[in-house]
């Protein structure tokens, strides 16, 4: 008998969840039943962070407070400090993410504690901690001095201030800010997917953050917003984008940051993000890689109808603000952190072990022959 094996779990919903879902009435994104743009349009990042982790959105007062714990644990230990300052200055900076997480982990002295008000309490510190260590990694690779959180700065303003030494003009802290926004929930994907299967098991919530991250590196999930840089690269310039993507398309190459497995007509949070990096790409007087952007995308909707992901904008903005590439997808991971913990939440809220079956298609039964005789 042929079982029905469904590759990649591809149309199968396999539990249930409160935090996002995309609603095609009115063709967005929603966390928590707000529409992404809308959450993009009127709050900073905060705010939003705290509707995903929390279920509403919060009064002044409740955002005061979620702003005072993460500014108050945005400090790194020393062991971890030093533990980063060892690592090997080549390191991909998401493999930076995953072992300083983990590291977080050994450290944390509620790691065992599963109940819902401890883990809050770990996700604040992952919250906080996790873009403080990118930021020491980013620029100790450079050989400069590591620059302290600053507790008078939102998250989106410290993470430049840590990193370049100041912060920029208002219209890219906005545009790094909802960015962060529309990277920060996207209910099963293979990541938030992976942490639910960690946490499945009733391991801890730096277990689940760190395999979470691991998947999320992978150039098919998050690591595509890097790879659209490499490719926009290699184009360079405007006269050379409508040549090569023609050709990569003839030779059947995937585009990276173009398709989705849930969005089959467009990604929602593309025209809003689309919208930023075009301010980005004016207040830098860049327009080179917009040009190169519209190209690229025009071929692959009228050659293939597979439309751009949320990774092909958000790659090009990242590099005009000034980022490194190999920094794009760690940025990710410090707004993903939300969406991931409300999910380890959920998980353990109503717990089954995540445990599916395979169709074997391995040798049939035999004996073991001892190894003299083989
Ligand atoms: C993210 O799931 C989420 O929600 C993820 C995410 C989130 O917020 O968490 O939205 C973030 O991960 C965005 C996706 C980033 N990845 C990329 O940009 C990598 C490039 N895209 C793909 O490889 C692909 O589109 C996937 C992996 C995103 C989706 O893969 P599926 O659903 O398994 O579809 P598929 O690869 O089987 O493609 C179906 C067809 C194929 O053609 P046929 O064999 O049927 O002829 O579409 C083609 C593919 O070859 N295709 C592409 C393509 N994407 C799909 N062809 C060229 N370039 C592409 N990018």
């Amino acid at each position: 008998m042929t079982e029905d094996i469904k590759k990649g779990l591809l149309g199968i919903v396999v539990d249930e969840t409160e935090v996002s879902k995309v609603m095609p009435e009115i063709n967005s994104l929603t966390y928590r039943g707000y529409a992404a743009q809308d959450l993009c349009a009127k709050c900073k990042f905060e705010e939003v962070a705290y509707l995903i982790l929390n279920g509403e959105l919060p009064s002044e007062k409740q955002l005061k407070n979620f702003e005072k714990v993460e500014r108050k644990e945005r400090n790194l230990s020393k062991t971890l400090l030093e533990s980063i300052k060892n690592f090997p200055k080549k390191s991909h900076p998401m493999d930076v993410a995953r072992t300083a997480v983990s590291i977080m982990g050994l450290e944390d002295k509620e790691t065992k504690d599963n109940s819902p008000e401890a883990n809050l309490r770990k996700v604040m510190r992952i919250f906080a901690k996790t873009p403080v260590a990118l930021a020491a990694f980013y620029r100790i690779r450079k050989g400069k001095k590591i620059i302290k959180p600053k507790n008078n700065l939102t998250f989106s303003e410290n993470f430049f201030y840590m990193c370049f030494g100041k912060v920029p003009e208002k219209e890219i802290v906005k545009a790094f800010d909802v960015s962060l926004i529309l990277y920060a929930e996207h209910s099963f994907n293979v990541s938030t997917f992976t942490a639910r299967t960690i946490t499945s098991s009733l391991s801890d919530i730096h277990g689940a953050i760190t395999g979470a991250i691991a998947s999320l590196k992978g150039p098919l999930h998050g690591g595509a917003n890097e790879e659209v840089m490499h490719m926009m690269n290699k184009i360079k310039k405007p006269e050379n984008a409508l040549n090569w993507i023609n050709n990569a398309l003839d030779q059947k190459t995937v585009v990276m940051g173009f398709g989705h497995r849930v969005y089959k007509s467009g990604d929602s949070r593309v025209p809003t993000m689309r919208e930023y990096f075009s301010k980005v790409a004016k207040v830098k007087k860049d327009k080179k890689f917009e040009k190169i952007y519209d190209i690229v995308e025009k071929v692959m909707i009228e050659r293939k109808n597979i439309h751009p992901n949320v990774d092909y904008p958000t790659g090009p903005t990242y590099h005009l603000m000034g980022f490194d590439t190999d920094f794009f997808t760690p940025i990710f991971v410090i707004s993903r952190i939300t969406g991931w913990s409300a999910h380890i939440l959920e998980q353990h809220a109503a717990n089954k072990l995540i445990r599916p079956l395979a169709s074997y298609k391995g040798n049939s039964y035999r004996k073991v022959v001892p190894i003299n005789q083989r």
